[in-house]
């Protein structure tokens, strides 16, 4: 099996990777324990937030090497903004804060009402200046995509210009709700599967990601 980032034209990047894959598998397993589960999740947020942060723009500066003076690329302040949907978005953020300690952070507190699966907004707190970087917002998993696309409308609404979502896996109908409702969004998942089931879950899917990040199952 050849690994290489699959950059589609449909805005969404599916990140293949051997790591990546191997991650998705621990997670995927029901018999995986919550630390392992954990583990796993940091380790493919890594993969995940590498590749959609592959194209940062970075300014050249000058740095001493301890033999000499060369030019070198660095991140800027406000580059880079992190958007954690929570509650099950705190499992990607674990790892993308340790990549990228310079990144202000933001919350958005999203939960999916069970009878109509629609989300309901009980909190926000984001960060000034989101206009002038990019803003990753982090959701595991996107299945009707109506999370998302609120957490994506409340960082527009805050000054949010440049914005990806970051997710570890995505069913075909959250993909299509993202793209019809903000197309602007580039899409990052570990991988797109068969689709959702009557109770919203994505099949074959890892089930509940933030009760099993959380050991609240
Ligand atoms: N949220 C989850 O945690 N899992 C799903 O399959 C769908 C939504």
């Amino acid at each position: 099996m050849i690994h290489s980032p699959t950059a589609g034209s449909d805005g969404v990047t599916i990140v293949s990777h051997a790591l990546a894959t191997h991650y998705l598998t621990t997670l995927r397993d029901r018999q995986t324990a919550m630390p392992a589960f954990r583990a796993a999740m940091r380790g493919l947020s890594l993969i995940l937030g590498a590749e959609a942060t592959r194209d940062l723009p970075l300014v050249a500066r000058p740095v001493d090497t301890p033999l000499e003076t060369m030019e070198a690329g660095r991140l800027e302040e406000d580059t880079l903004f992190l958007v954690s949907v929570l509650r099950a978005g705190e499992g990607l953020l674990e790892g993308l804060r340790a990549l990228v300690p310079e990144a202000r952070i933001g919350h958005v507190g999203l939960y999916r009402d069970p009878s109509t699966l629609k989300p309901v907004h009980y909190y926000e707190h984001l960060p000034p200046r989101m206009d002038r970087g990019l803003v990753l917002v982090v959701d595991p998993m996107l299945a009707t995509g109506s999370s998302a696309a609120a957490a994506v409308d409340r960082v527009k609404q805050h000054g949010g210009r440049h914005i990806r979502l970051l997710s570890v896996i995505a069913a075909p109908e959250g993909v299509a709700a993202m793209r019809a409702q903000h197309p602007d969004v580039r899409i990052f998942v570990g991988a797109l599967d068969r689709g959702l089931d009557d109770h919203g879950y994505i099949r074959p899917g890892l089930g509940d990601a933030g009760d099993r990040y959380f050991g609240t199952v």
